[in-house]
């Protein structure tokens, strides 16, 4: 049988390719997912326990339950200074990967172009390319701090532009936008008639002094963008697949459509979990994001001793993006190298885009063991050849 044109458009995500290489090998360390090593904090198992034996385990409204709505926006109002009306301005999807489908096909025609801040997140990519759109990257680059640049923009915007996809904090960089450059963001899509969607799910992982602010809170923002969110990194609850989305009335009521066709609606219990997870306490957070901190400490002092490496630390997710350009080695053989010869699996970071070539993606959200034991075999390696 053969597949669709569509699928034909997409291709695998990188960090999947690197998973089916590794599947097999033994004594291999994992940095390439994005996975919490942190269970779900034991109160928002209760509230889903509770769940369970209480009987919901029916069907909710399409957008989510109406409880789960409130208190979402509750959080936007006082965390992020975004107003938005439960009832018709926020939907609980399965998971934040679902709210970024809903929204390229609900917005993007074939043909349409949809810029994209890069390195990217691989589905800010693939899922204009499944809306049969143009993705079109806009690069950028550690040296120049990650800036988002108006005339980079302003240079790839055309008739057919109708959207921008940005992750804030970044996945793969760890990024985190200052609001000088969400003011160029808004400022483009004001003049341009641009919707724009804000990919928040790191925004509670943050480090030092930086600060995550909501592009929907600048002013003329709220009407053109979709905020999308969820609990996966924040209170590690990957498994249970809930998120969000939220957005002006008239935007949220198209992706409500497309979200119907999708999943019905979001899983029950898995919102009683999420309300718990917002409305319990928060000390859960701090502790998570105090011990990536201190991954993240170990795993950038260690690659800033390598000559070869030039390493920003990121103020934001759990990632870093070396670059290992010096090393004259493309980055998808230096990942399988590294896979290979030291048994750690991390992304090539061309996996985010051109703008990631001569990177590696490496993830400390697993034990600090683990990530202690994978940085160390990572940079002996990179010794053992310059
Ligand atoms: C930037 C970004 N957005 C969305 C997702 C998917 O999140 P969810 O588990 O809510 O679907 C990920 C997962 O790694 C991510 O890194």
């Amino acid at each position: 049988m053969k597949a669709s044109r569509k699928v034909g458009l997409i291709k695998p995500s990188a960090i999947r390719k690197m998973l089916e290489l590794s599947a097999g090998m033994e004594n291999i360390v994992h940095m390439e997912q994005g996975e919490p090593s942190f269970n779900t904090p034991t109160h928002i198992l209760a509230a889903a326990q509770a769940a369970m034996e209480d009987g919901y385990t029916h069907y909710t409204a399409v957008s989510g339950t109406r409880e789960l709505r409130q208190a979402i926006a509750e959080k936007l109002e006082k965390e992020n200074g975004i107003n938005v009306d439960p009832q018709t301005e926020v939907t609980v999807t399965s998971g934040s990967q679902e709210a970024m489908f809903s929204a390229a096909l609900g917005f993007l025609d074939p043909g349409d172009e949809a810029l994209v801040i890069s390195p990217h997140y691989p589905a800010h990519f693939e899922d204009p390319l499944l809306a049969e759109a143009k993705p079109v990257a806009i690069p950028t680059s550690a040296e120049n701090n990650y800036k988002i640049e108006m005339e980079k923009l302003e240079d790839k915007i055309t008739d057919k532009t109708k959207m921008i996809w940005i992750s804030n904090p970044s996945n793969p960089t760890g990024h985190v936008y200052p609001r000088e450059d969400l003011e160029i963001l808004a400022d483009v899509a004001k003049r341009h008639d641009l919707i724009v969607l804000v990919d928040e799910i790191y925004e509670k992982i943050v480090y030092d002094d930086a600060k995550h602010i909501s592009l929907a809170s600048i002013s003329g923002m709220e009407s053109r963008t979709i905020t999308v969110n969820g609990f996966s990194k924040a209170y590690a609850m990957t498994g249970w697949r809930i998120g969000y989305m939220a957005a002006e009335k008239k935007l949220s009521s198209t992706l409500r459509t497309l979200h119907y066709y999708s999943t019905l609606c979001p899983n029950i219990i898995s919102q009683k979990a999420a309300l718990a997870a917002l409305t319990g306490p928060q000390d859960c957070v701090r502790e998570m994001v105090a011990e990536y901190d201190r991954r993240r400490g170990l795993v950038t002092s260690e690659l800033r001793k390598l000559r070869v490496c030039s390493c920003p630390i990121p103020k934001g997710a759990f990632y870093v993006f070396p670059n290992f350009s010096k090393l004259e080695k493309n980055d998808e053989t230096l990942a399988a190298e590294i896979l290979e010869k030291a048994r750690v699996v991390t992304v090539p970071g061309s996996g985010f885009g051109k703008a990631g070539e001569g990177c590696l993606r490496i993830s400390y959200s697993s034990e600090y063991e683990q990530v202690e034991e994978g940085i160390k075999r990572i940079v002996s390696y990179i010794e053992s050849k310059t």
